[in-house]
């Protein structure tokens, strides 16, 4: 059994809306002592530039308080913001889509959405996933070495979403830079002030509402097309809508899945065990190893709701009006809930982990693509590059909401017909 992580800070000096803590070493030590010691505490806010001083946040951070809020929509709302800050409504709408509302609006737009995700629509990408890991696999093999994120893991969602939505070849860096700007916010290297932040998203914005407006006219075979031709009960997307979607959408199915595979790849060099164990019977594991690479990475560190009643939860009350926080990095490591949680299993069962949210209305529309995009990717590198193996200390993006890498070295021998 691998020992629980732990940490020098006391229950009391404990800060979740505290920069500080998010660049300290024993992070898990930490979530480890409030799961045990405090499992429902309050923070104070951290200050965004420009924005008012917050009023605070109750954090869960045990499996079953987390599953339970993502369950209980009603009384557990993303109407009034789905990160820690506020932002004004309009914002919210502009920026999180989705993500940020509750039923009935959330109810219809999902509806409206869902025509893009049925499980036929992700089986037929799955020919296009293929092609292009192996277009990425095979371009890269005769390097030897390369920084697995951006060379290898980052390239592969960003490319799916953009095929998926229509978005020519020409367009995809920029997609990605912009993509980088939103989800990168307070990490120094990316330089994302709210002003920078904004235009990035008024950019991303501008270059839907045109693509959605042309396939509304002439529609091709994409999931512009079908989401701006669907009609459910009536409705249908406007362009504005749609715009918000598609923000949602280049933030959300791609840092997340290329922080996955990275994860993954980082956890399949120091398991060496494991990764024999998935390479000696690749179709047979997938299944659980890819479950389990969503739980190991947990590429979304948390997300927010607000309450709306007074409610006990975990032992303690929360009042009408107040944030709660959903901590999925301390869900996904609750001990209460996983059999070794610290372990890297890739034939772990059960595993309900709550990588891709706890079960609710949100429950992340992507994660049938984000499944498959995780299996192929290391079916094409374990095929063509099978000693590939992390060289150095992932460089990790400094954040409290995205678990991400930012640069990790890979090497390998090259394959002697690729060379
Ligand atoms: C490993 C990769 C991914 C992870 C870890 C992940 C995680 C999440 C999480 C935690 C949520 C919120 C769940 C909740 O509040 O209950 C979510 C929602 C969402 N995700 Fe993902 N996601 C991934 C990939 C994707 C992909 C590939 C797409 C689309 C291309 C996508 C689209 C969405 C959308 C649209 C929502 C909002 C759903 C709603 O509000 O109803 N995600 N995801």
């Amino acid at each position: 059994m691998i020992p629980t992580p732990t940490t020098d800070l006391p229950v009391d000096a404990i800060a979740l809306g505290a920069a500080d803590t998010w660049a300290r070493p024993d992070r898990d030590g930490i979530f480890a002592r409030l799961r045990a010691e405090r499992p429902v505490s309050f923070h104070e806010e951290p200050e965004f530039i420009g924005f008012p001083k917050g009023p605070g946040f109750w954090s869960l951070v045990r499996y079953d308080d987390v599953v339970r809020a993502s369950r209980d929509s009603d009384c557990f709302i993303s109407g009034r913001g789905s990160n820690i800050g506020d932002l004004p409504i309009e914002l919210l709408e502009f920026f999180g889509s989705m993500i940020n509302m509750d039923a009935p609006r959330h109810t219809k737009l999902r509806k409206l959405v869902n025509r893009g995700f049925t499980p036929r629509m992700v089986a037929e990408l799955e020919e296009n996933v293929r092609a292009q890991a192996r277009r990425i696999v095979r371009e890269i093999a005769p390097a030897g070495e390369c920084d697995f994120v951006q060379e290898i893991a980052a390239s592969l969602p960003l490319k799916i979403i953009c095929d998926m939505m229509g978005i020519p070849e020409a367009a995809n860096r920029r997609m990605f830079e912009l993509s980088n700007v939103i989800l990168g916010i307070g990490d120094p290297e990316y330089g994302s002030t709210m002003d920078v932040l904004m235009s990035a998203a008024v950019e991303l914005s501008q270059y839907a509402q045109a693509l959605g407006e042309e396939r509304m006219t002439s529609p091709r075979d994409d999931i512009t097309s079908v989401l701006m031709q669907a009609d459910v009960d009536g409705d249908r997307l406007t362009t504005a809508e749609f715009a918000s979607f598609f923000i949602l959408l280049v933030v959300a199915g791609n840092e997340t899945t290329r922080n996955a595979i990275s994860h993954g790849m980082k956890a399949l060099t120091d398991f060496p065990a494991e990764r024999q164990r998935w390479m000696a019977d690749f179709e047979g594991v997938a299944p659980t190893a890819v479950e389990e690479i969503v739980r190991w990475a947990t590429p979304v560190i948390h997300f927010r709701r607000t309450a709306t009643r007074d409610v006990e939860i975990g032992g303690q009350t929360i009042r009408e009006g107040e944030k709660v926080v959903l901590w999925y990095n301390s869900a996904n490591r609750d001990e209460r809930a996983f059999v070794d949680p610290y372990r890297f299993d890739v034939t772990r069962t059960p595993n309900d982990h709550v990588g891709f949210g706890g079960g609710g209305a949100h429950f992340c529309l992507g994660a049938n693509l984000a499944r498959r995009e995780i299996k192929v990717m290391f079916e094409e590198l374990f095929r063509t590059l099978p000693a590939i193996h992390v060289v150095s200390e992932p460089d990790l993006l400094f954040s409290a909401f995205i678990h991400g890498i930012k640069r990790m070295r890979v090497a390998w021998t090259p394959p002697g017909h690729l060379r």
